[in-house]
Order: structure tokens, then sequence, then C-alpha cells
């Protein structure tokens, strides 16, 4: 979307407008098919069905006035595939804008009662079982379940981190942001390209969202025994957590310094940044200053066994979890995709507790909720082995409730206004039990 705006010239109102058409669009796209469906005699084609989703959003969801919605919309279809195909955009689009969208819910969406994930699929545009699997992790709470899929369908607000010893919040804030509510380095940035502020174009800060920051400042709040000198993030790419764990292994974490936290770490270590991917290696090794970056597959580690202090596995996942952010992303995952990645995410797992050090930690991250991705992974891996424990990950993020029964956190869009990351931390037992 941005190189397209770019190649079209379109800025300011012109390019939000853009934006807001093809983002919504496809977050709609559940609903509006329904309504699309029930208001047509035919299954329209491709690019007229596209055409009339995009009419469809401006009719129901934005303040566009009917008459402007359906003119353009019609034209369109006109000019790209014909007068034909015109005059049946024409009726459907008609018939869509006689109803608001809270009156086509009810009588296109299942009813409530006797298939209420159904229900809630039509009614907040998500793929059936993506509700299912939100549900299963909410356990089993419709109200909650309805709350989190709004919240996937509002935009997110862009957040900023200010890498300790590189920038700070004062200088953010100089750059119109506004402190965050969990994270000591985090700050919102309400409007404007982050790209256009000097501190994110130079590294020092960057777009991170706060359970992002969060969960790697747990990784680094643990208290250990020993050595604290070697980190290893396994899955680094792009580099957001390397970026905030390089900063605080290099110049520690200051906010916690600052009298917040006893057991807060000082600095003084090094990161090793790996990805398998080698145009991923180079974006974190763009984005970090001391770190050494190397591409390598986590599941063939080129390092010895048992040499890390700390261990960060942010697992590749469906990214469930980030739904808000990435608007097609919904319908681009199946649930074949849960059972492939699981295999690996359990022999990353596996890896990353042969990476670390007798009392060493590591901490299992996704950016999914879908319990097939998180705590089953964790469980199968405590079952197979004797050597590892697992922590209240919640005692490591005092500044945030809600996170759960625990010994796990998870966060929520709706909960905590963040990805929903998950995060168990698992310390190498000293003598396997
Ligand atoms: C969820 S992303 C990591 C996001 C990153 N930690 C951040 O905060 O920016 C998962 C990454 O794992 C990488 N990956 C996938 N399989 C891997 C493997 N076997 N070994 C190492 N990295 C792998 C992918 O290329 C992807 O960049």
């Amino acid at each position: 979307m941005p190189r397209l705006l770019r190649e079209r010239g379109l800025g300011g109102r012109d390019a939000a407008l853009a934006t807001e058409l093809a983002y919504g669009t496809l977050r709609g796209l559940g609903t509006y098919d329904a309504i699309i469906a029930m208001c047509g005699d035919r299954e329209p084609d491709p690019a007229v069905l596209d055409a009339l989703r995009l009419g469809a959003h401006q009719l129901l969801k934005m303040r566009v006035p009917p008459h402007a919605a359906v003119g353009t919309t019609v034209d369109l279809v006109r000019l790209r595939i014909g007068t034909g195909a015109s005059r049946f955009a024409n009726a459907v689009l008609r018939k869509i804008a006689s109803r608001s969208m809270e009156e086509w819910i009810p009588i296109v969406a299942p009813d409530e009662e006797s298939d209420p994930a159904g229900h809630l699929a039509i009614a907040y545009s998500h793929p059936r079982w993506i509700v299912s699997a939100f549900r299963d992790a909410l356990g089993g709470d419709p109200k909650e379940t309805a709350e989190l899929l709004a919240a996937d369908n509002a935009r997110p607000t862009v957040t900023l981190v200010a890498r300790p010893g590189r920038s700070s919040l004062e200088e953010l804030e100089g750059s119109g942001a506004e402190p965050g509510r969990y994270s000591p380095y985090a700050a919102y940035l309400p409007e404007g390209d982050p790209g256009r502020i000097l501190a994110v174009a130079e590294t020092r800060a960057a777009v991170q969202d706060e359970a992002s920051q969060l969960v790697t400042l747990a990784l680094t709040r643990v208290p250990l025994e020993g050595t604290d000198e070697l980190w290893l993030d396994m899955c680094a790419g792009p580099g957001g957590k390397a970026g905030l764990l390089d900063a605080i292994a290099t110049h520690g974490d200051l906010a916690g310094l600052d009298g917040r936290d006893p057991d807060a770490f000082p600095g003084g270590a090094r990161l090793l940044a790996a990805d398998a991917q080698y145009h991923r290696a180079r974006l974190v090794w763009q984005t970090t200053r001391r770190a050494a970056v190397i591409t390598a597959d986590g599941t063939e580690p080129p390092w010895r066994p048992g040499v890390f202090d700390r261990v960060m596995l942010d697992a590749p996942c469906t990214g469930l979890g980030a739904l808000r952010r990435r608007p097609e992303a919904r319908w681009r995952r199946d649930p074949a995709s849960v059972a492939e990645l699981g295999a690996l995410q359990r022999r990353l797992l596996a890896a990353a507790l042969d990476a670390v050090r007798p009392g060493g930690v590591v901490a299992y991250v996704t950016c999914s909720p879908h319990l097939a991705e998180t705590q089953v992974v964790v469980a199968d891996a405590l079952k197979r082995r004797g050597d590892a424990e697992q922590l209240d990950a919640r005692a490591y993020l005092p500044e945030v409730e809600g996170l759960g029964e625990g010994p796990h956190a998870q966060f929520w869009p709706h909960r905590h206004g963040t990805d929903a990351m998950f995060i168990a931390l698992l310390r190498r037992r000293v003598t396997p039990s």
C-alpha cells in the first residue's frame, strides 16, 4: 500500500482515504460478502465482487454519502469491466444501501443462540476457525471473544520504542509521541510517519508493539545465578526484539536501574541474533548496533550447545495475534498452517533449551494466542524433557494486569491495546529431575 500510494502520488487526506478503503474493505469482507450474496441474483465475477466490496464498505462503515458511494462504484465497474456489469452493481449496491450494518447483521449472520461461532464470524468478519481458536484461548467466553474480534477490526495505534542508551522517551515526546501505558520504553505516535522521526531513521528508536517490548523485557528481568554475558535471539528477523535486546545487553535496563527493579540488568552482555533467511537477518543487522548477526537455521545450529545465558525464541507462527495490523492476514491462513508450524515450533523450542546453559532461561514467544501454538507446545516440551522448569512469566511483568492464569502470560488487543502476544519462560535446570 505505501508503495502504491507513492506511485500514484497520493498524500495527506487522499492517501488516508485510499488506505481506509483498501484496509477497511479487506478487514470487513467476511461480512460484506454475506450481504452482497443476499443482494444479488447471481454470483458476481471476481472483479465485480471486489468493486462491490469497496462499495459496501463505504456504504456500511464509512461516512460517504450513499449516492456518492454508489455512483463512484458503479462508474468504476463501468470503466473497468463494462456496462452490463455496472447495471448489476447498481442494483446490488442500492439494496445494500437500504439498510445499516446493524440492520444487516441479524439478517445475514447465523443465529447467535444456536451457532454462536458462526454468528461472530459473520458479524465481526473473521474466518470461523479463527473465531473458535480465539474463543478457546479466552476460556470460552463469547462476550469477550466478540470484544477481541472488534479490537481486531479497529486501526491500531503506532507504538515506538526508545531503545535504552540510544534514545529516550523525552526525545520521542519531542517528536510528537505520547508516553506508553506499560513499557517504560514505549511511546504512542498519534499521527504522522514514524520513518520521519530522526531517532527512528537512525535506529536508536523503532516501531515496536508494546507487548513485544514487554516480553523482551521479561526475558531480561529473570534473575540468573552465575554468568550473564551471552544472549541469543534465535528467530530474530526483522529485528524488533533483537533491537531492544541488543540495547539492554549493551547499556542495561536503564528504566529498571532507575530504582524500579532491584534485579534490573546492568549491561555488559553480548547478543547473537540469528534468522534462517538471509534477507531477514540483514534487516536485523541494519537495526542493531553491537549484536553479532548471522543467517542460521535454529534447528541445525552452528553454535555450541549450552553456552547462552538467555535465549529468546520468538517462534514463526500464524500471526493470529496481530490481525489488526495485517488486514488481509485472516483470509490467508488456514487451520493446516497451525499443524505445520506446530512441528517447527517444537523443534525450535527443543533447540532453544539445548542452546541455553543450565540455570539459564528461555523465552518462548508467539504473536498468536492459538492454544496449539502456545500452551500445548510448551506443555509438550516440559513433558518431553526433565531439564526444564516453567517460571511464572507474570511475575516479570508486574506493570500489566489481565495476563491470564499463568504460569505463561497472554496479552490481548481488547484488554491491553497490544498484539495478542504469548510468553512462557523456561529455566534449564542445573540438575535434571
Ligand atoms: C515471528 S518472526 C520473529 C520476529 C522478530 N523476533 C521480531 O521481533 O522482529 C519469526 C522469524 O523466524 C524465522 N525462522 C523461521 N524458521 C526458522 C528457523 N528454523 N531458524 C531460525 N529462524 C527461523 C523467520 O524467518 C522469521 O523471521
